[in-house]
C-alpha cells in the first residue's frame, strides 16, 4: 500500500526483472530476476496495473493459455485449465473475442484468468481489482484469498479492506518501505495511516470509534454492538 507515485508498481517491475535496480539486490525465491530471468519467471505470475500491457494473443483463449503453453502443459489439460480459468473470472463465451475489443474490466479479468490457469508459486498483483465491478471484485478477492493458502501473493491495492486478511502490510512511500505491519495494527495507527494517505474501511473505523475492538465485517460489528447492549442491560439489572 501507499500513495500514488510511492513506488509500488516499481517494486513489482523490479521483482519481475523489467527494471534493474540502481543499488541493492532483488531476489525471488533466491533468484535474481535480471541474471536468472527464467528461474524467476517460471515461478512468478504478474498482473500489471494496466491490463493493456499484459495481453498479447489474438484471442482471449490464447491469451489465457499463454503461460501454460510456455510451461509445456499437455493439450487436454491445458484446454481444461483454460476453460476453468475463463469461467472463474466470469468470461465464459468470450473465448474467441479479440482482447483489444474488450473493456478495461474485461481485459483485467482476462489477464487474471491467465494467472489463475497457471497458479504460479508467487503472484504479483498490481491493483488487480481496480477496474472490476463490485461483484467481480468480491469474486476475485475470494479466489485470491484461496490462493494465499498455498502461494505467495503480493497484492498492491489502494483499498485497505482488501488487505484485512493479509499476513503483513508493506507501506511504501517516496520509494521507501516506511512500515511493515499486521493489518490490525495498521488500522489502529491513525498517524501512520494519515502520513501515507490511507483511509481505513468503514466497518473497522466505526468499530474503533465506538470502542468495540477489531471488527472486519458488518456481521462482526453487529455482533459487537449486540454484546455491548446485552452487557449494558445486565449491568442495569444488577
Ligand atoms: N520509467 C520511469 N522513469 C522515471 N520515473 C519513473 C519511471 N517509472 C516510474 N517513475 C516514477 O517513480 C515513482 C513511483 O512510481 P510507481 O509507478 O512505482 O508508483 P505507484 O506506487 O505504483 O503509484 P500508483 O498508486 O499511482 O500506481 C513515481 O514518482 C513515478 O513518476
Ligand atoms: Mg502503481
Amino acid at each position: 500500500m501507499g500513495p500514488n507515485g510511492g513506488g509500488k508498481s516499481t517494486l513489482v517491475r523490479l521483482l519481475n526483472g523489467l527494471l534493474v535496480p540502481d543499488s541493492g539486490e532483488v531476489a525471488v525465491a533466491g533468484h535474481d530476476p535480471v541474471t536468472e530471468p527464467f528461474e524467476v519467471r517460471k515461478r512468478t505470475g504478474v498482473l500489471f496495473q494496466n491490463p493493456e500491457n499484459g495481453l498479447v494473443a489474438p484471442f482471449v483463449e490464447d491469451d489465457v493459455a499463454f503461460g501454460l503453453e510456455n510451461l509445456g502443459v499437455p493439450r487436454e489439460e491445458m484446454r481444461r485449465r483454460v476453460a476453468e480459468a475463463i469461467r472463474s473470472v466470469g468470461l465464459s463465451g468470450y473465448e474467441r473475442r479479440e482482447p483489444h475489443t474488450l473493456s478495461g474490466g474485461e481485459k483485467q479479468r482476462v489477464a487474471l484468468a491467465g494467472l489463475l490457469a497457471v497458479e504460479p508459486e508467487v503472484l504479483l498483483l498490481d491493483e488487480p481489482t481496480s477496474m472490476l465491478d463490485a461483484p467481480g471484485r468480491r469474486e476475485v478477492l475470494r479466489r485470491i484469498g484461496g490462493l494465499r493458502r498455498s502461494k505467495t501473493v503480493l497484492h498492491v491495492t489502494h483499498h485497505l479492506e482488501e488487505l484485512l486478511e493479509a499476513d503483513r502490510v508493506l507501506v511504501i512511500n517516496g520509494g521507501r518501505l516506511v512500515a511493515e505491519v499486521e493489518p490490525g495494527r495498521l488500522m489502529a495507527d491513525a498517524a501512520l495511516l494519515e502520513e501515507n494517505r490511507l483511509v481505513p474501511p468503514t466497518v473497522p473505523r466505526l468499530a474503533a470509534d465506538l470502542g468495540l475492538g477489531s471488527c472486519r465485517t458488518p456481521e462482526d460489528l453487529a455482533g459487537a454492538v449486540l454484546r455491548r447492549v446485552w452487557e449494558g442491560s445486565g449491568a442495569e439489572i444488577r
